[in-house]
């Protein structure tokens, strides 16, 4: 059966969607769950675009061995190299290069004429060619270009070198039998397009990206660009886990293959979601909370009586963990840790007591302890953060005739316990504000989330905050049987952050933040 390449992007294209922030830990702890994924290529970065993006495709090109690892970079030299400088530790490098080509962009944009933009892509190919084998190239905005024009440019760079060439919908314009015919266009019609993959790259705009690229794969795409939960600019990429379980499911239709392990989907889609802070809503295919459950009497019936009536997928074939009762406050660390492997996690000794310490406080206020709320107690150990402030303590009063205060106590970077009390507009507000005159750095809550993990009214709730400092986003996350407690922790964990990328406090005075230190 030939095989379709899965090019992972979540940590680039995902990562430009707006408010997702990770740093560079966090970054790797997903490159690590792509590799267990079985993803063919990683893109890691923009190794051009910040040094914090540099570092992570620097790290994950050393850290990852198996699959390839790819920077993207612009058509310009100084890009290139950097790319090159970023990976040349991988095992298996690839350097992704890409250059407008369609008129809208060239003349309004680049200023650029078309003869002009087909130069700069031979030679930034060639350039690239010399440092290593496994070059990709994309026309960006493919989809509103002239396609004669992308025929040229695709046999000139695989002429120079590329052994890829990847067709952009940069701005999710395309339509699928138009997108189809694009592809059918180019196998017919650039000579030397058999010394390539060809490669497929969809957004989201119109909601069209997994239909574009499930069908330019039917017509003869054999590289397709994706990322974890659909994350991306704008209204997103085409999600991995619904081109993948589209390709499975229907193998009747398409007989085609990919190296994917798809019981380590639910697991990637929970990761990138704790730590960009991406809630999945809840009927999103494949990963979401109700893709698997039957609400009407008739689809329970059909279900109890064969699966197959009502489900074309088993849900543990993409790793859905089963809601029954796990562990209890009787259980012990052994049989936590146990279950955490069982679930795909493996902590550091340190991170399993702090998680199993958080697991036996949880367990003395709820008595049914699921893989959901076991996934929660860990996400935090994930969110790895230098924690500079820590919460100690959080008290508020409310009510409806009472005005909301709350006093909190922090533990500074230097050991010393810091108490204050404020008044708010609620409970959240007050116990933020005393927060805030502790801490005293200045940013914006610019969006609060709070959900339940599980059913019950002991479920715990999880709070996902982002706040902003100087334009850039910071995202948080905090999780308790009390949501006031789980708004604290996600406050703290989003300050937190900002402080560790914008240096560090000690008695009050900032160092500036390590060289390469991402968000
Ligand atoms: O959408 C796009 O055109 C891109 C390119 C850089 C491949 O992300
Ligand atoms: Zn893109």
């Amino acid at each position: 059966m030939d095989k379709v390449i899965i090019f992972d992007t979540t940590l680039r294209d995902g990562e430009q969607a707006a408010g997702a922030s990770l740093n560079t830990q966090e970054k790797l702890e997903i490159a690590k769950q792509l590799d267990k994924l079985g993803v063919d290529v990683i893109e890691a970065g923009f190794s051009a675009s910040s040094p914090g993006d540099f570092e992570a495709v620097r790290l994950i090109a050393q850290e990852i061995r198996r699959p390839i690892i790819c920077p993207l970079a612009s058509a310009d030299a100084t890009a290139v190299d950097k790319a090159w400088e970023s990976v040349k530790g991988a095992t298996h490098p690839r350097i992704h290069i890409f250059l407008s080509a369609s008129d809208i962009h060239l003349s309004y944009q680049l200023r650029k004429s078309r003869e002009e933009i087909l130069e700069m892509s031979r030679s930034m190919v060639a350039r690239a060619k010399k440092y290593l084998d496994d070059v990709e190239f994309s026309p960006m905005d493919a989809t509103r270009a002239d396609p004669v024009y992308i025929y040229q440019i695709l046999e000139a760079v695989i002429d120079a070198g590329a052994t890829t060439v990847n067709i952009p919908d940069t701005v999710g314009y395309a339509i699928p039998r138009e997108f189809g015919d694009l592809i059918q266009g180019i196998l017919d019609n650039v000579p030397n397009i058999n010394k390539a993959v060809l490669s497929v790259h969809c957004h989201n705009d119109l909601g069209l990206a997994v239909a574009n690229s499930l069908e330019a794969i039917r017509r003869g795409a054999r590289q397709v660009e994706c990322t974890i939960n659909g994350i991306g600019e704008r209204a997103g990429n085409a999600s991995l886990e619904e081109i993948v379980m589209g390709l499975k499911t229907r193998q009747d239709f398409f007989n085609l293959a990919t190296s994917i392990d798809t019981t380590q989907i639910y697991r990637a889609s929970r990761l990138v979601s704790d730590l960009t802070g991406f809630s999945i809503q809840p009927n999103k295919a494949i990963i979401g909370a109700n893709a698997f459950r039957h609400q009407s009497g008739i689809h329970q019936d059909g279900v109890l009586k064969k699966p197959i009536t009502y489900e074309i997928m088993d849900p543990r074939s993409v790793g859905i963990p089963s809601s029954t009762l796990v562990l209890s406050k009787l259980s012990g660390r052994h049989g936590f840790k146990e279950r955490l492997a069982e679930l795909g996690y493996t902590l550091s000794e340190e991170a399993l007591n702090r998680s199993f310490q958080r697991f036996k406080e949880l367990a003395d206020k709820k008595k049914e302890i699921t893989d959901r709320d076991i996934e929660s107690v860990v996400a935090e150990e994930l969110r790895t953060i230098t924690e500079i402030y820590s919460l100690d303590y959080v008290e508020v009063s409310c009510g409806d005739h009472s005005l909301p205060t709350a006093t909190v106590r922090l533990i500074s970077p230097d050991g010393q316990s810091l108490a204050d009390a404020a008044l708010g507009t609620g409970p959240v507000d007050a116990v933020y504000k005393a927060i805030n005159r502790i801490v005293g750095i200045p940013n914006k809550l610019i969006e609060f989330t709070v959900k339940s993990v599980t059913e019950g009214i002991d479920a715990i709730g999880e709070v996902l905050i982002r706040i902003e400092s100087d334009g850039v986003t910071y995202t948080g996350r905090g999780a308790s049987t009390d949501i006031i407690v789980a708004s604290a922790k996600a406050y703290m964990n989003a300050l937190n952050r900002l402080l560790a990328a914008k240096g560090t406090v000690t008695r009050g005075i900032y160092s500036s933040p390590s060289k390469g230190e991402a968000r």
